[in-house]
Formats: structure tokens, sequence, C-alpha cells
């Protein structure tokens, strides 16, 4: 334990070492696999050179305003270093050390998708609604999209432990291994849930500290694929949270490979909601994901829980180039689909706006997530699709689910966008009071641009191609609308690119490819 106390402790000094490069210093690829680490600095750095990198990858300090190393991984799984070289850093240049594990498996190659329980249905969850809901998944076609792992929130299991066991509360959950094996024979995967302290965040049920080891054979023994670990309850210091993280990761770790199984076949899914800034330290508890933001709420802002779409813009501005492959920073749970109807993520302020998106809001909700690489976590109830036609009470409404909805959430262009294997975080290259556009590197070389209307009257913007990182003056560029599905004039690098008379709080993408 003491010798796990002093690597866990040591990740974090070096995380804290690592200070003038604002992204990370530990990435993962598969290997051969096409290869870009955004080597960007605080202001009045820059990386000018690069010692030690694999020859199959080259640094590029010309073409934006940081430097950045592209090419492929290598073919041969091993863990290489190379050396960033900081330049003016008074009283003299500074070098950082990162690593890149080339591995053959990887627990998240590409951001993990799903639907969570929590928002529509949060204690009314039992065995036939998970069953429904992971039928639906299926049936909807939701899963031959990507939506593959049906995951159970908070509130499963009985109030306190029974000879020191974690035990699901049997009136809802009979039982979980024929509910796990129902979820496999259907093709998906299956998550539960716990937090790193002594109860959960409902307080409902006990959390997992302490207990790890135990809880973590109990997950597996039942068939489970994923552990949701929230931190409510537990100690504030980053430290702390690094600790205790590593703690149930190597637990889980542990209890996969005694029943024979792979671990990197598990996904462990921090939530300490960004408090404590994961991105710089997550990695190295062994997680692929960690919530990056306070829980989503079904309202345009929410200053009061910061849940609200506008809240996560600016908490994703600020950390897309922390974004990599098997290093995922989470947005939390897409609203869409929820219009109003849920629980916790109706609460809040909502800064004078109704509880509900718009479906304007709601497809921009979806189209940034899917530039910013975010695990794709629906949070609505998929069970009852075309609610809207029937004459719902208020009290039924909870079910309403619109074909516009899934729409919106099956749209494989923008899918594609989220999955991209290069595993880019998207960047802000146009950020004013009433818009923001992100531009995002995409594995083939072309280019994701997405823009959005801030601000509650129409707006048309207008961009110069050659303001978009990665786009070449020197070449003309095919245009195509991944919302609206149709191909666009081509442009030249030296003109603009021209939105549509965008509606308030509207997103249009465009993907950009080189001709
Ligand atoms: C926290 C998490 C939510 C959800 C609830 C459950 O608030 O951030 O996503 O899991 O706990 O109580």
């Amino acid at each position: 334990m003491r010798k796990n106390i002093l690597t866990v402790l040591l990740a974090l000094s070096t995380q804290l070492m690592a200070q003038n490069l604002e992204c990370p210093t530990h990435v993962y690829s598969l290997p051969g696999k096409p290869f870009m680490h955004k080597l960007v600095t605080d202001e009045g750095h820059r990386v000018n050179a690069v010692k030690g990198l694999p020859a199959c990858m080259k640094l590029d300090v010309t073409t934006r305003d940081y430097a950045f190393i592209h090419g492929t991984a290598p073919v041969a799984p091993g863990t290489y270093t190379y050396t960033a070289i900081i330049d003016q850093y008074t009283p003299q240049e500074k070098e950082v050390q990162c690593t890149l594990e080339v591995r053959a498996k990887l627990p998240q190659p590409t951001p993990f998708m799903g639907l969570l329980t929590w928002n529509a249905f949060q204690n009314n969850i039992n065995q036939e609604v998970v069953t429904k809901l992971a039928e639906s998944l299926v049936s909807l076609g939701l899963k031959d999209v990507g939506y593959d792992h049906m995951c159970i929130d908070d509130q499963w299991a009985a109030a306190e432990r029974t000879n020191g066991r974690l035990i699901p509360d049997t009136q809802k959950f009979p039982s979980f291994n024929k509910l796990t094996d129902h979820v496999h024979k259907l093709g998906l995967k299956i998550g539960i849930y716990s937090d790193a302290a002594e109860r959960t965040c409902s307080e409902a049920m006990p959390g997992s500290w302490q207990y790890e080891e135990t809880d973590a054979k109990d997950f597996v023994k039942w068939g489970f694929d994923l552990l949701k670990y929230d931190y409510c309850g537990a100690p504030a210091e980053a430290d702390s949270a690094l600790f205790r993280y590593s703690k149930m990761s190597a637990a889980l770790k542990k209890a996969v490979k005694e029943v024979g199984k792979d671990p990197d076949d598990f996904l462990f899914y921090m939530c300490e909601w960004g408090d404590r800034s994961p991105w710089l330290w997550a990695a190295e508890s062994g997680a692929s994901c960690w919530r990056a933001t306070a829980d989503t709420r079904d309202y345009w802002s929410d200053t009061m829980y910061k849940g609200g779409i506008i809240q996560s813009i600016d908490r994703f501005k600020r950390i897309w180039a922390y974004q990599g492959v098997n290093r995922w920073n989470d947005a939390d749970m897409l609203v869409v689909g929820l219009h109003g109807t849920g629980y916790s993520s109706n609460d809040g302020g909502g800064d004078g706006y109704q509880a509900g998106l718009t479906q304007d809001e709601a497809q921009t909700n979806f189209a940034l997530w899917c530039m910013w690489s975010s695990p794709l976590i629906l949070s609505n109830n998929i069970t009852n699709l075309d609610g809207k036609l029937n004459n719902l009470t208020k009290k039924e409404v909870i079910n309403t689910f619109w074909k516009e909805d899934l729409e919106i959430i099956t749209n494989k262009e923008l899918i594609a966008i989220d999955q991209d294997p290069l595993g880019q975080g998207a960047e802000p290259i146009i950020d004013t009071e009433h818009s923001i556009a992100f531009a995002k590197d995409l594995s083939n070389g072309d280019v994701a641009l997405s823009i959005t209307n801030l601000s509650s009257d129409m707006l048309t913007l207008e961009i110069p191609l050659s303001n978009i990182p990665g786009i070449s003056e020197a070449h003309t560029y095919e245009i195509r609308d991944l919302i609206r599905h149709i191909d666009l004039p081509a442009l030249k690098g030296t003109e603009n690119i021209k939105s549509d008379t965008l509606q308030a709080h509207q997103t249009q993408v465009f993907r950009l490819h080189k001709k």
C-alpha cells in the first residue's frame, strides 16, 4: 500500500511540474494509428523543439500558434518518451518529458457511448426498466450507431451492507446476473455505479470506500463491464481523489483478472465533476474517462449549479487540449429528449430559462459534445418514442421522447466526428459574447468546424478559412454540412466560410476536406 501511495503522489507532482504545458504529458495510442499531440503552452511560452521523437512522428512548429506532433504511432507496443523543450522561459529553457503508451488494446480508444438512468429515472430504476431501456437501445437502432453501454446510476443497492457486502435492493433488482446476461445477449455492455466515500451522492446507499476489493469482485461477479465512480462525501484535495480512484481502479483490474478476463475490457469512469482538474492527473489513476463538468441540467444556462449548456462550453473551451485517445474529458449526460421532464436535471435556477431545451439547443448539445470528443451518454427515457403524440398528463410526460430527438442523437456524420480515432478536442477559434466556433482535426486530415449562435437573436457568421488551424490557403476544400447532410460549394483556402442564418442558440457543423 505504501508503494501505491508514493506512486500516486509522484504522478500528481509530475503533472504539477509540467506547468507551462497546457496539455497532457501522458498520452496513448493503438499501434500504427494516426497520432497527434498538441503541445500547447501557457501564454508567453512555446515549445520549439522535441527530443527523442519516434521516427514515425514529426514536430510542426510553424503552421499554428502552438507546436504539435503528428504522424503515426509506432507499430511496436511499448512505452515511448520524448522531451518537449519550452522556450522563452527564464532563467533558462525548461524540459518536460512526455510519455506515449502504445498498447495493442486500450479500454477506450474512442469515447464510450451509452445511456445512464439518472436524469430520467433517479430512484425509479428496476430490473424491468433497465431491461426495457437496453432493448430499446437495440430496437431503435441506437446500438447500431454506437450506443452500446446500458448504465445503472445511483440508488440500486440496499441502504446498508450485509456482512460487509454491498447488496442490490432485491425489490428493484431480483437478479443482477440474469439482467447482465440478458443485456450481454443483446450485444450491449452494462454499467454499475458507486462512490469513493461512505455513502453515494443520493446518500441512499453505501459507497465503496474501504471496501474496494470486495465491491470490485462483486461488480465483476455480477457481470458488469463499467463502473461509474462518484465522489460525494470524499476529501476535497486532488491527491486524496487520485489515491481513492487509484485504489478502486487497481481493485477492478485485480477482480477482472481473477475471473480470467482482460482488464482492458472493463471501463472505469471517474466522476468528480472537474472540481480538482482531473485532466491533469486522472489518467494516472487508471481511468480512461472522467467527468469534467458539474451535472448537466436541462437548461441553456444555469449559473446556480454550473450545469447549463453555456457552462459546459465555458469549461470545454479551456480544457480542449487535454482531450486524447483513452483519456476522455466527459461533458456529462446529454439532455436531448428530456424536454424539462427529468428529475435533478430540472433543479437549479436556469437563469430565467424554462427547464427543457429548445430543439435548436438540443441540437447544439449533441453537436458540441461530438466536437469535444465527449462520451455520448443519453439520459432520457427512450422506451416511449413519440410520447409527444399521445395526450400525456404532466406526470406521464417523463416518457416524452420525440422522433426529432432520435434524429439528433443518431446523426451518423456527427457521431463520426465524436468517434474520430485521432481523439482530438475541438479548439475555440472564435469566442465572443454572441458566438463561438470550434475546430477539430480529424484522422484523415479533414477538419470539423462548428459555429454556435450564443445570442437570442438570429445571426449569420463568416469565418476566413485561413483562421482555421489545419487549413492551408494553398488548397481548395470540399464542404459538407453535417446536420443538413448536404454538400456545399467548395471553397478556396483564401475564401470565407459562411453559416446559414442561425436561430437563437443554434449550431451548424461543417466537415472540410482538402481536394
Ligand atoms: C452525482 C453525479 C450524477 C449522478 C448523481 C447520483 O450528482 O454527478 O451524475 O450520478 O450523483 O446521485
